[in-house]
């Protein structure tokens, strides 16, 4: 018996207006595995997982989370089942600390006479030992974090995630507007993550980056999955083959050819 899928999406239709964003897409995620996500521009990534973080509401289709249906009603929602999302803009506040941007929306209070207080001392610590597993270096829990740089701020918003206990992580290009060590380190985080036991969803153009962290690869072209792929039994030349459409026509002309007049 195989392992229950951690998230199993089938035949999830969007359009917006009269564009199919997703055209009867199935998604599936196992438990502890690193998936990367990939197609040419306005194939339907950020579509897909806006629509697994309950951003958007599919038109068709059924989700499953651990084997049982669900349909979450917004981000937040996904998040208190353990489903964090981390959108391309990361929704981190610029103007707040990184303990502050870390407990956003779930704040430690502590009572004293019977009223409550933020208990700030409590957050600092936390978020000091999330940022540590991760091997965030930041100059000061106290920094805003507009004053972060692109890979740290990857950083607290992924502490962010492990701050809830997600155990599904889903990342929207977290690589795309950084340097090359930043990147080494978000590639490195999501190792972390897998170690832990908990599944990432990658998106990314970087075919390289792709090979490096992902143990699957799936392919969406026009709205459509067209290849689900196992990272060591595949080369970048097929994905981008995939990516491009090539691999799909020829696969099609192959089974033309098989198909008896
Ligand atoms: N809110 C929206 N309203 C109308 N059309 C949309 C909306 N969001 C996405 N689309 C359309 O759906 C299609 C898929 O877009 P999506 O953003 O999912 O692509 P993507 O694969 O993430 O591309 P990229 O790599 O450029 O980020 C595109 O044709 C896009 O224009
Ligand atoms: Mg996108």
């Amino acid at each position: 018996m195989p392992d229950t899928l951690k998230i199993s999406m089938q035949g999830i239709v969007k359009r917006f207006g009269g564009v199919v964003a997703l055209d009867s897409v199935d998604f599936e995620l196992r438990p502890g595995e690193v998936m990367a996500l990939v197609g040419d521009n306005g194939a339907g990534k950020s579509t897909l997982v806006k629509t697994l973080a309950g951003a958007h509401t599919p038109d068709e289709g059924v989700m499953k989370l651990n084997g049982e249906r669900v349909r979450f009603t917004s981000p937040q929602d996904a998040w208190n089942r353990g489903v964090a999302t981390i959108f391309q803009e990361l929704a981190l506040a610029g103007k707040m600390t990184i303990a502050d941007n870390i407990f956003l929306g779930r704040e430690v209070t502590r009572k004293v006479a019977g009223i409550a207080f933020l208990d700030r001392r409590a957050m600092r610590r936390r978020s000091k030992e999330l940022l540590k597993e991760l091997d965030v270096v930041v100059p000061d829990i106290h920094t805003w974090v507009e004053h972060l740089s692109g890979g740290q701020r990857q950083g607290v918003a992924i502490a962010r995630a492990l701050n809830i206990d997600a155990d599904v992580i889903v990342m929207d290009e977290p690589t795309a507007a950084l340097a090359v060590a930043e990147v080494r380190k978000v590639l490195e985080f999501i190792k972390t993550l897998r170690r832990q036991g908990k599944s990432v969803v990658l998106i990314s153009h970087n075919v390289q980056d792709v090979f490096e962290v992902s143990d699957r690869i799936t392919v969406l072209r026009r709205g459509r999955r067209i290849g689900l792929l196992e990272t060591d039994k595949t080369t970048p030349e097929e994905v981008v083959g995939y990516i491009t459409g090539a691999a799909e026509t020829k696969s099609r002309r192959a089974v033309a050819q098989e198909t008896p007049a």
